[in-house]
């Protein structure tokens, strides 16, 4: 039982972080059509991944008994609101940002691939193919880095910890339910 909520969780959350990360790229799309257009072609493209992603677990919500979170709103409109703050700092501001928000997605993608490994192979295969993607967007945006100062460290470092608060929010309990169910094998 706890394994079934665990894993329902995850797709829930991934759906939610997914949503989050359409809401992002499609704000700094908005800006870069008007103001930096050699940015569009990453900026679209990876917004389609991201709305494949989202779809993808949409679509694995039903066998695994879950529906979308109930505050898909927040994690909509903060990623609205993140994507224009930061793409109006300006091409730095938008690399600083995809590098931190696909940093923690990594991260956590990470422990759900351990997590899921011998529990379910269907939703294990998505997130692996996942994966393979947004490492693109973090590659693509960490090669074009090129502020390092105080001020970038301190976007980076807001953007991390704002992600991980709300991905902690949204599953706090999950997540030592899913440390707990890993520890024997750890
Ligand atoms: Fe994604
Ligand atoms: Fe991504």
């Amino acid at each position: 039982m706890d394994e079934k909520r665990a894993t329902a969780r995850i797709v829930k959350v991934n759906h939610a972080g997914e949503y989050g990360a359409i809401r992002i790229y499609r704000a700094q799309l908005w800006m870069a059509r008007r103001f930096y257009p050699d940015l569009v072609p990453f900026l679209s493209d990876t917004l389609g991944h991201e709305i494949k992603h989202c779809a993808l677990f949409r679509q694995a919500m039903p066998s695994r008994q879950t529906r979308p979170c109930r505050v898909m709103a927040l994690w909509g409109n903060g990623g609205y609101v993140l994507g224009l703050i930061t793409a109006l700092c300006g091409r730095q501001g938008v690399w600083l940002c995809t590098a931190a928000v696909e940093a923690t997605v990594h991260r956590h993608l990470e422990d759900q691939l351990q997590f899921l490994q011998n529990r379910d192979a269907e939703l294990f295969n998505l997130i692996d193919s996942i994966q393979a993607e947004e490492l693109s967007h973090l590659h693509h945006a960490e090669e074009r880095i090129e502020a390092t100062g105080l001020l970038a460290k301190t976007i980076t470092w807001t953007i991390t910890l704002s992600t991980e608060a709300v991905i902690w929010l949204s599953t706090w309990r999950d997540s030592s339910r899913m440390a707990k169910l890993l520890k024997p094998t750890v």
